[in-house]
């Protein structure tokens, strides 16, 4: 089934012009997913099409004002549910939720732009609120468009080869092992002899080799050595590490 995206923003353009682009849009065409824009300025009624306004209590920057936004959400009629607010205090974009919403017919997104959306309407139309990490950006448009790739390419049929999401890096929580193509050789650089050696065994010890020292090194709140079974520090015993981190002193 088509999964059904609709996005509310100040910049459809934007979005749509994305979407179109790359594996997106030939998703798109196969009927993978669907996106349709909805801009909250049209559901304006005054001369200057105002969506933001300034906060109660004071303070610097403008708020996005609940009517357009609950009057856009409204004038939908089939609009996908959950409706899911982009913002730096949603909870964090994994790949975990993205299979979550990857299983649903579909979803809103709702983009906020300036300091915030008004509390009112998070309160009342929003399902989830989403964050694409410890930043904060100048729109939820970026981070739209984050969620959109990261759950369209589950779908199926959305890449050309759907074993390629199987296999990929977190689908087992780990960061994914290094990558090579040919030639063989650049600029002196050679591609590791296990890799060009077609002893299957033995390359998918080297990649989990180095998966698990990546994710040891690079993210430790995703393993930690006591976490490691008896087989993975065979594995990682079997293959040194190559560039091991400088000694402090
Ligand atoms: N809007 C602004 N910053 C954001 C972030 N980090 N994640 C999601 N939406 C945002």
């Amino acid at each position: 089934m088509t999964f059904r995206v609709d996005v509310i923003t100040l910049f459809p353009e934007v979005v749509e012009h994305y979407a179109a682009a790359t594996i997106l849009g030939r998703a798109a065409d196969k009927d993978v997913w669907r996106l349709r824009c909805h801009d909250p300025r049209d559901a304006t009624h005054d001369v200057h099409r105002t969506v933001d306004d300034t906060p109660f209590g004071g303070g610097a920057g403008m708020v996005m004002k609940a009517e357009p936004l609950l009057a856009t959400i409204r004038s939908v009629p089939d609009l996908p549910r959950p409706v899911v607010a982009l913002t730096p205090s949603g909870r964090p974009l994994t790949h975990a939720v993205a299979r979550e919403f990857a299983a649903l017919e579909g979803v809103t997104l709702l983009c906020g732009r300036y300091e915030g959306i008004d509390q009112r309407v998070l309160d009342t139309e929003v399902d989830d609120e989403v964050s694409v990490g410890d930043f904060v950006l100048a729109g939820g448009e970026l981070a739209a468009l984050c969620l959109i790739e990261a759950v369209v390419r589950l779908r199926p049929g959305a890449l050309g080869n759907d074993a390629s999401v199987m296999e990929e890096s977190f689908s087992d929580g780990l960061l994914e092992y290094p990558h090579y193509t040919k030639p063989a050789e650049v600029e002196g650089l050679v591609v590791p002899e296990i890799l060009r050696s077609g002893d299957h065994a033995r390359v998918a010890r080297w990649r989990r080799a180095h998966s698990l020292r990546r994710t040891l090194q690079r993210r430790p709140d995703l393993l930690t050595e006591d976490a490691l079974s008896d087989e993975d520090r065979r594995i990682l015993a079997e293959f040194p590490d190559e560039n091991p981190p400088a000694a402090n002193g």
